[in-house]
């Protein structure tokens, strides 16, 4: 149940209890008959009270990914609630328009149950957005994309071995919004798809099957600057982009099928080279090509929204607005033997190191970089059996074949920051295997709380910690990393 306390300045009444708002303007579709949950619309400024009643048989909470909201409503893993109980959230919306989710983050719970539906979109609006002819009412529509698979009773069904953990879980089935072989019968006309990658790890490439170029309007919780335009887009698990789709011109009739594009790097590069790692999951493979939806023009239309050259006033943050420019703090990825670290830690409950204090207000650069010193060669038994000579890190790969550790199982890991948006200064890859396959599909200028980082790659970032002091959670977006601990926090002081 959902409660707005105020309004926000510049709107319509818009209560609600429970689900969505409803009416033609301003309104996305609700989605029927759906296991995900219901679109939360919310507008700056508003303050809003949730209670959130845990009928599963299971512990929970809800975590609202992308919001910039106080510790106690954030959903940390330390206020899970036992069945039967309840939690109240209760925050100010403070985030510009934009989309964001909201999720369990129960601990080492979190994988299965936002595989098994506890998930659902956030919609925030605002007054800069409003005053652009932005699509919205029917022409507003969710793309929640995940990989589910079923078993032969066609219910869910969440595969949890070792290479699962390991590597993340794949399905053999594509969602949208829900629905496998997703479609979506479209007017003549420009709209507005607020993508998410709902899935648990898998990396989506999205691209028309014809060449078109894709144009996004938001990535993460904010509008951009400027639309900006790429032959395919990165889509990695709990990042979202908002994609302009114009079916203006396209014939009564026409079909338009949207991708995920074939692409490799993702996966260890051993995972690769033995049959990317498709036959071990059983689901269809990490940077394999397939459809995600269908659009077929059903109706001409004579008018259209058009694409507005500018968006939102946006400020870019530079290192000089950060005040640790010579010293960024370090977020180092590694893998260990069913061990995903950061910084070469795991996660604990009510732990932070020294590094991860930081006072309120500051702006902090930090570097996210795979650290190949925190191999798997510790324990000396790789997952995949054998040991891996001693050592540091082998970089030949071929030398490596005994051990899934240091290079060898290095893989692209999204990883998102609580709190605040922050903005991407830099990225830099090595020439990786397969790097060149995604290099032209990231959208580095608006806010992100969610970014994939490469094998290789080195990803600054500018990270505001305003207004909230506590415990902020970072961590890989790979649901099943994130369950194995590869995950940790912020205090902020
Ligand atoms: Cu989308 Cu901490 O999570
Ligand atoms: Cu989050
Ligand atoms: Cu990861």
């Amino acid at each position: 149940r959902v409660e707005i306390l105020n309004q926000g300045p510049a709107t319509a009444v818009q209560k609600f209890f429970g689900t969505v708002r409803k009416g033609p303007a301003n309104s996305l579709v609700q989605l029927p008959n759906n296991y995900l949950g219901p679109i939360l619309n919310l507008q700056q400024g508003q303050k809003v009270r949730v209670y959130f009643t845990n009928q599963l048989s299971e512990a929970t909470i809800i975590h609202w990914h992308g919001l910039h909201v106080p510790q106690s409503s954030d959903g940390h893993p330390m206020y899970t609630i036992a069945p039967g109980g309840q939690y109240v959230y209760e925050f100010e919306v403070r985030n510009p328009a934009g989309t964001s989710f909201y999720h369990s983050h129960a601990h080492n719970l979190t994988a299965e149950q936002v595989y098994r539906g506890l998930s659902g979109l956030i919609v925030v609006r605002d007054v800069e957005e409003a005053k652009l002819d932005l699509p919205d009412g029917d022409y507003d529509l969710p793309l929640v994309i995940q990989d589910r698979s079923f078993d032969n009773r066609n219910q869910l069904r969440y595969v949890h071995g070792m290479p699962q953990r390991m590597m993340g879980f794949l399905g053999d089935t594509i969602l949208v919004n829900g629905k496998p072989s997703a479609g979506f019968q479209v007017k003549s006309r420009a709209y507005r798809f607020r993508a998410l990658n709902g899935s648990n790890s898998r990396i989506y490439k999205l691209g028309w099957d014809d060449g078109t170029p894709l144009t996004a309007i938001a990535t993460d919780a904010g509008l951009l600057a400027r639309p900006e335009t790429r032959p395919y887009l990165m889509l990695a698990p709990g990042e979202r982009i908002d994609l302009w789709l114009d079916f203006s011109g396209r014939a009564v009739g026409s079909k338009l099928t949207l991708y995920s594009l074939p692409y490799s790097g993702a996966m260890p590069a051993m995972y690769e080279r033995m049959g990317h790692g498709g036959m071990m999951h059983g689901g269809i493979h990490q940077g394999a090509k397939f459809p995600i939806a269908v659009f077929e023009v059903t109706e001409k239309v004579s008018d259209s929204p058009k694409l507005p050259e500018k968006l939102v006033p946006f400020r870019r943050l530079t290192a000089a607005d950060t005040d640790n420019a010579d010293s960024p703090l370090p977020i180092a990825l590694s893998m260990q033997p069913m061990r995903p670290l950061l910084n070469g830690m795991s996660f604990a409950m009510d732990r932070v190191v020294e590094a991860e204090k930081v006072p309120l207000g500051s702006i902090k650069k930090i570097r996210i970089f795979h650290d190949h010193s925190r191999g798997g060669h510790r324990g000396g038994m790789g997952m995949m059996g054998g040991m891996r000579h001693g050592g540091d890190a082998d970089p030949n790969p071929e030398h490596d074949m005994g051990g899934m550790g240091g290079a060898m199982m290095n893989m692209a890991h999204p990883i998102h920051l609580h709190g605040q948006q922050y903005q991407i200064l830099s990225r830099h890859a090595a020439d990786t295997d397969g790097y060149a396959s995604v290099k032209d599909g990231f959208i580095d200028s608006g806010w992100k709380d969610t970014v994939l980082v490469m094998p290789g790659e080195v990803v600054e970032i500018a990270k505001p910690f305003q207004d909230y002091k506590g415990l902020f959670l970072y961590h890989c977006h790979n649901l099943e990393h994130e369950d194995l601990g590869m995950m940790r926090q912020f205090y902020v002081y």
